[in-house]
């Protein structure tokens, strides 16, 4: 046997292994998702979502130290309200769930980045990501809306602004609107690519914000597609995006490669409600480990491209890569 090749010889041992290994990660690049509501005293697990929490402004400040001890400094935050009428105007109320958890949370502490969810649909009686006429998502009436929204969570404190509604133009309108007031270096990261997936159930559980009526198939992109994802990457590259994500991400590996190939800018892959519900689930059944499961699909986004990753496990995957189980 004359084998010259042999690609088990960089196989052979663990410290070989971590040299060649070809996909790097550290905990900078996570974010974690979080949940706020109105009230005090509230801490309450979503039932679909074992092991995260909806919690009031009062309770945010315990969470956000759990956050920051386990070595995760991004969060992106996502406001439940009281009330919700047609316009969604507690999106854009300076004095809505997001602001006052902004504002709670850059005076308590400054070294956590704060990224906010911008879209409607958690605040519109409808429950639809933008305002109706008739049954139809408007479009163009909306984006003000959005750019309200936006404008409001920065000068709440927000770091980043991340519009996840998929209405058309709304990166251009929300640019516009910062550069005006002044906001010139907020950065955008834009859900540019996200499709309409049963993977955001227990979000929307979470949330409170399923539709009323119909489904968001005339906004978010179906799921057969994908010269169509790279079209909407390029639109929100032209309109100032920052940084681009695709959502959700198991599913959608080969988008985010593909994004990744295409466009000159920072790619983020969000691993959502359902993904994490999945795992939780095999995993109390005993069917799956879960923590090399968590492994294995973080690896799996940035291998195929994803420079940052959005995830419900960002707290336990910054202690893997701490210990060096991954990364
Ligand atoms: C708001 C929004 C959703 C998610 C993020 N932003 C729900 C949706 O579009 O229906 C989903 C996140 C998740 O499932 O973890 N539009």
């Amino acid at each position: 046997m004359e084998l010259v090749k042999r690609p088990r010889r960089i196989r052979g041992k663990e410290t070989l292994r971590r040299m060649v290994r070809e996909t790097r990660m550290d905990k900078s690049s996570l974010i974690y998702p979080m949940f706020v509501v109105e009230g005090t005293g509230i801490k309450e697990e979503i039932p679909s979502m074992p092991g995260q929490y909806r919690c009031s402004v009062d309770c945010l400040s315990r969470e956000l130290e759990t956050v920051l001890q386990a070595g995760v400094d991004k969060v992106m935050l996502f406001g439940i309200p009281d009330h919700k009428d047609e316009a969604g105007s507690g999106a854009y109320d300076e004095n809505g769930i997001v602001q006052k958890a902004l504002r709670e949370a850059k005076k308590n502490f400054p070294e956590l980045y704060l990224i906010t969810d911008v879209c409607m649909c958690e605040y519109t009686s409808h429950g639809h990501c933008g305002v109706l006429r008739g049954d139809y998502v408007d479009n163009d009436p909306t984006l003000e809306l959005l750019a309200r929204t936006a404008l409001s969570h920065v000068q709440a404190g927000a770091d980043m602004v991340a519009p996840s509604d998929m209405m058309d133009g709304r990166v251009a309108a929300i640019r516009q609107k910062l550069d005006e007031r002044g906001f010139v270096e907020v950065p955008i990261m834009s859900y540019a690519v996200k499709y309409a997936s049963s993977f955001y159930g227990p979000f929307r559980d979470a949330a409170e914000s399923a539709p009323a009526f119909g489904d968001r198939k005339s906004y978010q992109m179906d799921y057969h597609n994908r010269k169509e994802g790279l079209k909407e990457a390029l639109l929100d590259v032209e309109e100032g995006a920052d940084i681009i994500m695709v959502k959700p991400a198991m599913s959608y590996l080969d988008i985010v490669r593909e994004v990744a190939d295409t466009v000159n800018l920072p790619v983020a892959a969000y691993s959502v409600s359902g993904e994490y519900a999945m795992v939780k689930a095999a995993a109390s059944k005993g069917w799956i480990e879960e923590d090399k499961i968590v492994c294995e699909m973080a690896a799996s986004v940035y291998r195929a491209g994803a420079g940052i990753y959005l995830t419900y496990f960002a707290k336990e995957l910054a202690g893997y890569m701490d210990e060096g189980r991954i990364g």
